[in-house]
């Protein structure tokens, strides 16, 4: 059987590589670097039997539809899934795989760390301050950051990805560790000391806030005016999960009224927009207590080749008759 892949972006080449050499496949790629419009994803899908999928594709019965009963599996270049309706796909028994992995999650860790560091320690902002000609004498009060040093630390979501930051912040800064998880994670109290807190005790207690769970229904807009008023006026908040775990609007009300001390971004609500409605003024890329990145969390190049080889084992796997190793 021959088995036609539409991929919906390039991609690293690892996995490209694994599946062009198979002969039983036939690859056909969205030559473009540019998301592809949705118009062309729904005819180019037309016919296939794989569709491998990248995140800002939503991934849905129109898509499905538009592919055609023929249409076998999805293979999403992420860890995660919230682009794919994973109800209609069950419905019409197509197969969705994702990418998580060590590798992955280590560097969405590091990421994580590296956007803490930067609030902390104020490093984009001093270095726009540097670069515009601003430090004309060293000053004892100059930039003042705050240390990680025996500050607490509050996890939301302890997988793979939290768990990387719990061990790094406790084994490197000595970092208290305070976590909440739909489940209690007794391995990682055990290696860490990370104490079990309910979402609201982890924001009145914590320095520092890390959201690291999936966006379900449940994780829509986890943190919002409530819950800003239960952090402390020092502590920051670091998402590199999904945007609209967060209630942005509400972030940019904590921040301007200063109920906490910063943010340092890797997501947004309405991706790739930082605003999701430009009318509301929202100003999140004027304010200097805000770190922002383009969801590159995971923007290594090693992670990247990963994520290529696991999409592509994924659909080898699948065609070989054996169970993917990331069916979600
Ligand atoms: C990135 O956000 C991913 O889910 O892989
Ligand atoms: C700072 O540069 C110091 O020497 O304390």
């Amino acid at each position: 059987m021959i088995y036609s892949i539409f991929v919906t972006h390039e991609i690293p080449d690892e996995g490209i590589k694994l599946l062009k050499a198979d002969k039983r496949i036939r690859l056909e790629i969205y030559e473009e670097n540019e998301q592809i419009p949705r118009r062309e994803l729904l005819k180019r899908v037309k016919g296939k039997d794989i569709i491998l999928s990248i995140l800002t594709e939503k991934i849905d019965k129109e898509v499905f539809d538009a592919a055609g009963s023929q249409l076998k599996m999805i293979a999403n270049y992420a860890v995660g899934f919230d682009n794919v309706d994973l109800v209609e796909a069950k419905k019409r028994n197509i197969v969705v795989t994702n990418t998580p992995s060590d590798q992955i999650s280590e560097s969405v860790a590091e990421h994580t760390i590296a956007l803490m560091f930067a609030l902390a320690k104020r490093i984009c902002e001093a270095d726009r301050f540097t670069r515009v000609g601003k430090y004309k004498a060293w000053g004892p009060k100059l930039l003042l950051g705050t240390d990680f040093y025996e500050k607490t630390v509050g996890i939301v979501g302890t997988g793979r990805i939290g768990s990387g930051v719990v061990h790094r912040l406790h084994d490197g800064f000595n970092m208290k560790i305070l976590y909440n998880d739909v489940k209690r994670n007794t391995q990682l109290e055990k290696e860490t000391g990370a104490k079990f807190r309910t979402l609201e005790q982890l924001l009145k207690e914590s320095d520092f806030v890390s959201l690291h769970v999936p966006l379900l229904p449940s994780t829509h807009h986890l943190i919002s005016t409530k819950e800003f008023k239960m952090m402390k006026k020092t502590a920051f908040l670091i998402n590199t999960a999904r945007g609209p775990i967060i209630d942005e609007k509400a972030l940019v009300k904590a921040l301007t009224k200063k109920e906490i001390a910063g943010a340092g971004l890797d997501v947004y609500e309405c991706e790739p927009l930082i605003d999701c409605n430009p009318k509301d003024n929202l100003d999140l890329k004027k304010m200097d207590n805000v770190v922002l990145t383009p969801h590159t969390a995971s923007a290594t190049l090693e992670t990247r080749q990963e994520m290529s080889r696991l999409a592509a084992e994924n659909i080898l796997m699948f065609i070989n008759g054996k169970k993917p190793k990331n069916m979600v």
